[in-house]
């Protein structure tokens, strides 16, 4: 005879939501609605947006658009199966192209998400008897990743090359020495805005015969002269010796996907091994159009990242003169840690309420006590604009303090 459960699954809903209640971080969607840019309507509201990873405001632009459209009338909705059955299309393989020859890579492999682009490389490559050392705030992809791997994960101080020497030794000393050892660091961290030490990272990883996975979500197309992200900062002989660069094309590509950037023979070995690359039907045609035309603008309108970074640094400056710190951030992505989620969360509000919209953070996104607002800047924010944002934080801190 059938058991029934002791508990309706409802009652294990409402218990685990009034856990997160009592925690304040219970979350709930937003209803956002208009062209994606600096102004859109949020819960109903007017709002100029500080808030998401749009960076270049390409999402809207009319070439992305265009090529969307031109991709899906040519090609379909749907890209009809996974890349090994029936879905790799010759758009598929256009973009790989394109990406490897701008970031200056044998090949690269499009994913349908960053968080599976992760997944689907660190679990393909790293297997039970490696190692994987990965930097404390990496992102939650990564740990996921991490924890699917089944190598063994060392998890090093944030940004510290000296913390990652200190596992690499131990781990060249031990008597069970890992086939492979893979280094993880995000090239931008996304919720403080601070790039890695990359050149450091680079010099110990490779001492001890590491590879260098990077994954740059947020530098790709925002950094870098050329746009070629966080790596690009540090020179070509850092850039040339990352193994793997994982990065995004939903945010400042304007687009959605993801790709990993690597050899030829990696990028076969991937196809066969990631499994979320395998399992998983093929990025829509219509995303693959609109991400080769943000490739084009990344390449053709260097004034967006430049305009992006000088508004970030205008952002900071603002923030210091009135008294608040948005350490350690060099990047478009301007934390203000106002540290108890309640009080972060009624910033939010009341900031949304006077036409600005930056989203609050809090735990586990962020770690417990560092609830903030992350702030995100765009390319096409004027200074006045950010001007008044500032002047709202001000009047609405006082408020609230
Ligand atoms: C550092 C980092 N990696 C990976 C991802 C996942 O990318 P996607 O949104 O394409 O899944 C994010 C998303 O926020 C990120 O910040």
């Amino acid at each position: 005879m059938a058991k029934s459960p002791s508990k309706t699954l409802d009652a294990y809903a409402e218990e685990a939501l009034s856990a997160l209640k009592q925690e304040g971080t219970y979350r709930q969607l937003r209803q956002v609605e208009g062209l994606q840019g600096v102004r859109m309507q949020i819960d109903g509201r007017a709002a100029l947006i500080f808030s998401g990873s749009n960076y270049l405001d390409l999402a809207a632009h009319p070439a992305l658009i265009e090529a969307n459209a031109r991709a899906t009338q040519e090609c379909g909705t749907a890209a009809g199966g996974s890349r090994l059955i029936q879905g790799n299309l010759t758009l598929h393989e256009s973009l790989e192209c394109e990406l490897a020859e701008f970031f200056g890579t044998e090949s690269a492999l499009v994913f349908n998400t960053g968080y599976m682009a992760n997944l689907g490389v660190i679990t393909a490559l790293a297997s039970p008897g490696d190692a994987i050392v990965s930097d404390s705030l990496n992102h939650a992809s990564i740990i996921d990743a991490c924890r699917l791997a089944r190598a063994s994960t060392h998890v090093f101080a944030h940004s510290d090359a000296t913390s990652l020497e200190a596992i690499l030794r131990e781990l060249a000393q031990s008597t069970k020495k890992p086939s492979k050892i893979f280094v993880i660091v995000d090239g931008v961290y996304s919720m403080d805005g601070d790039v890695t030490p990359l050149d450091r990272i680079v010099e110990v990883a490779k001492h001890y015969g590491a590879f260098v996975l990077l994954d740059d979500a947020h530098g790709v197309g925002t950094l870098g002269k050329n746009g070629r992200g966080s790596a690009e900062l540090f020179g070509e002989a850092i850039e040339r010796a990352i193994d793997l660069r994982v990065g995004t094309l939903g945010k400042s590509l304007g687009s959605f996907g993801a790709f990993v950037t690597c050899t030829q023979a990696v990028r076969e070995w991937l196809i066969n091994t990631a499994r979320s690359f395998i399992f998983s039907c093929a990025l829509s045609p219509g995303s693959v159009g609109a991400a080769r035309a943000a490739l084009h603008l990344v390449r053709k309108e260097p004034w967006r990242r430049e305009r992006l970074q000088a508004n970030a640094a205008y952002l900071r400056q603002r923030l210091a003169e009135t008294g608040f710190s948005s350490a350690p951030s060099t990047t478009q992505i301007v934390p203000l840690i106002v540290g108890e989620n309640a009080k972060t969360m009624k910033l939010c509000e009341r900031l949304l309420k006077r036409g600005f919209f930056a989203q609050g953070i809090r735990h586990p996104s962020v770690p417990r006590g560092t609830a903030r607002l992350r702030l995100t800047l765009m390319a096409t924010h004027t200074e006045s604009e950010i001007d008044a944002l500032v002047e709202a934080i001000l009047d609405s801190w006082r408020a609230e303090s």
